[in-house]
């Protein structure tokens, strides 16, 4: 199937992770025709390692350090991006992370500043900066990065779901605000997946015990997020705004 890529640029938020869903999405883009993917993270060195791998696919990537919390810098990556290509058709928002847990009274209120302010102001931010760019050419295909968890009320009280499902809300409204000018906007929301994500020093074990309450009993690849995010950023999509897919093995039904 021909998803379109040919001619597009391509933006991925914390694509750094060597094990992670971004570099996954950035090689998948590539692989399937994008003829640039630009790659953005907080830590540099992972990014640019991604990048190197886009490019060892025969297409065009830079690395750019962004922390997506900050707007200043968000600002200059997104300009440096369309200063390099001209434009930037699809932005994955995939930059995120969990940071607490436990007992409500334990919590920390810096904890939930910076998990509200990583997943939820961080998406935010980027698709701020990428907006009027693609408002401008009438064209755009953006893909958020939710997560089960917002749908997934006995793992306990915490930020992090809570602004996952911030995001579900943040792609409905989009969506529908920018629908009549050609942008498109949708969110992956994917099960447990043994990436740096989990901290656990043994993620598989982490995974495995989640996997339990998974009905098809499987952790999420980066591949079946791949996968998902690449259908949402093909015009093969051209008739979905506005919907949070879950790829999480039917534990969110
Ligand atoms: N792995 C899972 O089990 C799981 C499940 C549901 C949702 N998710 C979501 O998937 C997304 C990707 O996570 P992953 O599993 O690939 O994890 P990961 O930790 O492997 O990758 C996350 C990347 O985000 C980058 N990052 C962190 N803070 C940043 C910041 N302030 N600015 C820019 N980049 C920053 C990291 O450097 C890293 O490269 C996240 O939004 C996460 O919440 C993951």
């Amino acid at each position: 199937m021909d998803l379109g890529f040919k001619g597009k640029v391509a933006l991925v938020t914390g694509a750094g992770s060597q094990i992670g869903f971004g570099k996954e999405i950035a090689l998948l883009l590539a692989k399937e025709g994008c003829d640039a993917v630009a790659i953005t993270d907080i830590n540099l060195d992972d990014a640019q390692k991604t990048a190197d791998a886009v490019k060892k696919l025969g297409h065009k990537s830079i690395a750019v350090k962004a922390d997506v919390t900050n707007q200043v810098e968000v600002q200059a990556m997104v300009k440096k991006v369309i200063d390099e290509y001209g434009k930037i058709d699809i932005l994955a928002n995939v930059a995120g992370g969990i940071m607490g847990g436990g007992p409500l009274e334990q919590q920390k209120k810096e904890t939930w500043d910076k998990e509200i302010g990583l997943n939820l102001y961080g998406t935010m931010f980027v698709t701020q900066a990428v907006l009027p760019h693609m408002k401008s050419r009438k064209y755009g295909a953006i893909v958020n990065i939710g997560s089960g968890s917002s749908h997934m009320y006995s793992h306990g009280v915490g930020t992090y779901a809570m602004a996952k499902a911030a995001i579900d809300t943040f792609t409905k409204q989009l969506a529908t605000v920018e629908a009549k000018t050609g942008i498109r906007v949708n969110c992956v929301a994917p099960g447990p997946s043994p990436t740096n994500f989990i901290k656990a020093p043994d993620k598989q074990a982490v995974v495995d015990m989640l996997v339990k309450q998974i009905p098809l009993g499987k952790a999420t690849t980066p591949a079946d997020i791949a996968n998902a995010v690449a259908f949402f950023a093909s015009d093969i999509s051209g008739d979905i705004t506005g919907q949070v897919l879950h790829i999480s093995g039917g534990s969110v039904l």
